[in-house]
């Protein structure tokens, strides 16, 4: 019986912290491709989910404050693991993956003379651009994240690590995406979260 409860908890954290997940991620789409609105949708939706505890998942980046605050070097140091695979210069060739020269906001599967994955070009055919959020949630596992990619890389499992190198790959481009607004209402949610949880009594 204790268990049960016990089971129960963490199948309605983890249900709450995905269902968190796609409402910032939504929200935060809506911000990547247009100006942010008066009121960012996902101030409200963070509000109406923070009930739900998200022992399992770690939060969700606030990219204005986080890309604000990012090692930009620290990011171009992490990319040494992509460069195996991977050209980052302007016009740079294609290797065994495709020239990531202004892949922020790039539409995904699209770079000319690159031969994409049928899982790559799927996803192409629902997803606008390669925003922060997309890149950060493929990156953690690329595997994962697009079943039946040809990116046979393992995947970054620090925050930490993903978010400095999308500061920095943000800067490869001609035009570097912009960094939506800083959201601290949603951002101290987020870190206040665990220091909540923490102090709760087991129960
Ligand atoms: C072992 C080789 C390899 C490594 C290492 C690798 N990639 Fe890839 N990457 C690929 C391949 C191959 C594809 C094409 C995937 C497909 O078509 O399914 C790809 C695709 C991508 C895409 C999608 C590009 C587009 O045009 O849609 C991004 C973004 C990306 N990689 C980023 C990275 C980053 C960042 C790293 C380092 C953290 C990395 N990759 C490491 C091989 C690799």
């Amino acid at each position: 019986m204790k268990d049960e409860l016990r089971w129960n908890k963490i199948f309605g954290g983890i249900l709450g912290a995905v269902l968190l997940l796609l409402v910032v991620r939504q929200g935060a789409e809506v911000l990547f491709a247009t100006k942010p609105p008066a009121t960012p949708g996902y101030a409200v939706a963070v509000a109406a989910g923070a009930g739900a505890a998200a022992e399992a998942v770690e939060t969700p980046p606030e990219w204005g404050t986080d890309l604000a605050k990012a090692d930009v070097a620290a990011g171009e140091a992490v990319s040494q693991k992509c460069a195996s695979c991977h050209n980052f210069a302007n016009g740079g060739p294609n290797q065994t993956g495709p020239n990531l020269w202004g892949v922020i906001g790039r539409k995904p599967g699209s770079h000319a003379g690159f031969a994409y994955s049928s899982a790559m070009t799927d996803f192409s055919g629902k997803t606008a651009v390669w925003d922060y959020q997309h890149v950060y949630e493929f990156l953690a596992g690329p595997g994962n994240y697009i079943s039946g990619t040809k990116m046979s890389f393992v995947g970054l499992k620090k925050k930490e690590d993903r978010i400095n190198l999308i500061a920095w790959l943000r800067q490869q481009s001609s035009s570097p995406a912009a960094i939506p607004a800083p959201n601290p209402a949603a951002a101290k949610a987020a870190d206040a979260k665990p220091a909540a949880d923490a102090a709760k009594p087991a129960a």
